[in-house]
């Protein structure tokens, strides 16, 4: 850690891990209700599990991506963050509004949009955090006057994550009006400005981890965003096929998402060729395991199982199924859960007394979360093939379908609970080190001397 500031950070990735834990038990009860008999049916119902699920999700990346940009700003502009309190006030609102919507759903308080379920004024409560959250980070680069690349990426996507966010705000009678409006946040964050900040973070991971050349990393850096572009804005379409919108959507809609792969192929290979080239020579490997896994995890769970329900003729059968919740687990886990886990990974030896090289415990969790979520993907991907067969093509009730497939709900409550484990470790692996916040220089690969490469 090079200035103190960068010590909020700490507290942010700690309110993140804790929801995180707190996410993944409303995603076990939420799976466990398919298995039959529901104790909770009328304490906690499945829409109230999974809102719940959801929300808690959203809340915890954000929180990551918040610390992480805290975190990584001062380290990019060379300064002390504008306003530490300001920071804090931010957390404790963040947190405070977090708390009550959760509360709030319990009782059905909420707005009943997916992933948009927020009341209205927890809903003003996001934007104001959002402002405190932009003016602190604008101050700090002002006062600066030095803006990297890298972090104008980050800072340009988050911009516009608070930007697109202002459409969820507004409520329509019209069910088709509605849904139109509400990709407008959720696709084009996830398919469009939350790249930008995946591929901030990743930049500067790969140029301090591996120690390649800055330029290079930036140029290529604004070839992907271009690419999240090109394809991801008109890509929203894919969501509007059957939403009662005018039919030339589809043809839209199945052409530009099905670029959007593209991106995400070269962010990949931008990751892999970062360390290829520029070598393993810094000591925090396990940060570099988290790294180049969201890169590659990335390209498997949005990029290939995006694209395999993407075209119009396949989501006729599979939109709404199990098959968007293989896809949506494992998209959102590698692209904005595992990058938010590699920002902690990197930071938390600076942070805590964690030794920089990483732990086995640390090993286990990045290991086991990995398996997990991939069996996971597998169960959520063959219930989900039985349902689109027996319910939309053989026209089975969704109800005697559900009964036919539990066995993929045994294979994921097994492969969740792996998964849960890696996430316990991880948890356990950041608070054991008790933290310090003493400012000194960061290890990393410019600051050693050169090693021979062996070839
Ligand atoms: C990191 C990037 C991505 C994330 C986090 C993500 C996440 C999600 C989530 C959570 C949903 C469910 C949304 C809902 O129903 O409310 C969804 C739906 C969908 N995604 Fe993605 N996605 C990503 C990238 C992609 C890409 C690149 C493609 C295509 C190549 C794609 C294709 C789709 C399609 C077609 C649906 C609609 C499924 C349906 O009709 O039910 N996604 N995505
Ligand atoms: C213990 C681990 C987890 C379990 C057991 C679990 C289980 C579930 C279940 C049963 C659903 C409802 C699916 C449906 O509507 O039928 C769900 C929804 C969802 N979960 Fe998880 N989950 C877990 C972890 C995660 C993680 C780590 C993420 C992201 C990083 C995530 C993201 C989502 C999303 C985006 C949805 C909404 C999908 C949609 O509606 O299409 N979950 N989860
Ligand atoms: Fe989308």
């Amino acid at each position: 850690m090079r200035y103190k500031s960068q010590s909020v950070a700490y507290w942010y990735f700690a309110v993140a891990l804790a929801l995180f834990g707190l996410q993944l038990v409303f995603g076990l009860l939420s799976a466990a209700k398919y298995l039959g008999p529901d104790p909770l049916l009328y304490l906690l119902p499945f829409d109230v599990t999974k809102v719940i699920h959801t929300n808690l999700l959203i809340v915890w990346v954000l929180a990551g991506f918040m610390g992480a940009t805290y975190w990584m700003v001062p380290d990019e502009s060379r300064t002390e963050l504008h306003s530490t309190k300001l920071a804090y006030i931010q957390l404790v609102l963040w947190v405070l509004m977090g708390v009550t919507a959760i509360i709030g759903y319990l009782f059905r308080w909420g707005t009943g949009n997916k992933l948009l379920e927020q009341p209205l004024p927890h809903k003003i409560v996001i934007v104001i955090v959002m402002l405190m959250f932009l003016y602190n980070i604008g101050m700090t680069i002002k006062k600066s006057g030095r803006l990297t690349t890298t972090e104008g990426v980050l800072v340009a996507g988050l911009g516009l994550a608070a930007l697109l966010y202002l459409p969820a705000l507004l409520e329509y009678d019209n069910y088709t009006v509605s849904i139109y409006y509400r990709w407008w946040t959720i696709h084009l964050w996830v398919e469009g400005v939350w790249e930008m900040i995946q591929g901030g973070f990743l930049a500067y991971l790969l140029i301090r981890l591996s120690g390649a050349d800055r330029e290079v990393m930036e140029k290529w850096l604004y070839i992907i965003v271009g690419l999240v572009f090109i394809a991801g804005i008109l890509g929203t379409a894919h969501h509007y096929y059957w939403v009662g919108v005018p039919s030339y959507w589809l043809p839209v809609g199945g052409f530009f998402s099905a670029l959007e792969p593209l991106a995400l192929v070269g962010m990949a290979i931008y990751a892999y060729s970062a360390i290829r080239r520029s070598g393993l020579a810094h000591p925090n490997k396990l940060a570099l395991h988290w790294t180049v896994g969201s890169a590659v995890f990335t390209l498997f769970g949005a990029g290939l199982l995006g694209l395999a329900h993407t075209f119009p003729s396949v989501n006729k059968w599979t939109h709404g199924t199990l098959i968007t919740a293989m896809h949506g687990h494992a998209a959102f886990y590698g692209a904005y859960a595992m990058i938010v886990l590699a920002m902690i990974t990197y930071a938390a030896p600076s942070l805590t007394r964690r030794p920089e090289a990483g732990t086995s415990m640390g090993y286990w969790s990045f290991w086991l979360q990995l398996g997990g979520m991939f069996g996971m993907t597998l169960s959520f991907a063959t219930a989900g093939i039985g349902q689109v067969y027996l319910e939309r093509i053989m026209g089975l009730g969704f109800l005697d379908t559900q009964l036919k497939i539990q066995v993929h709900f045994v294979m994921l409550v097994i492969t969740a609970s792996i998964f849960a484990v890696g996430v316990a470790l991880f948890i356990v692996d950041f608070f054991r080190y008790a933290p310090r916040f003493e400012v000194g220089q960061d290890t990393g690969p410019a600051l050693r001397p050169l090693q021979p490469t062996g070839a």
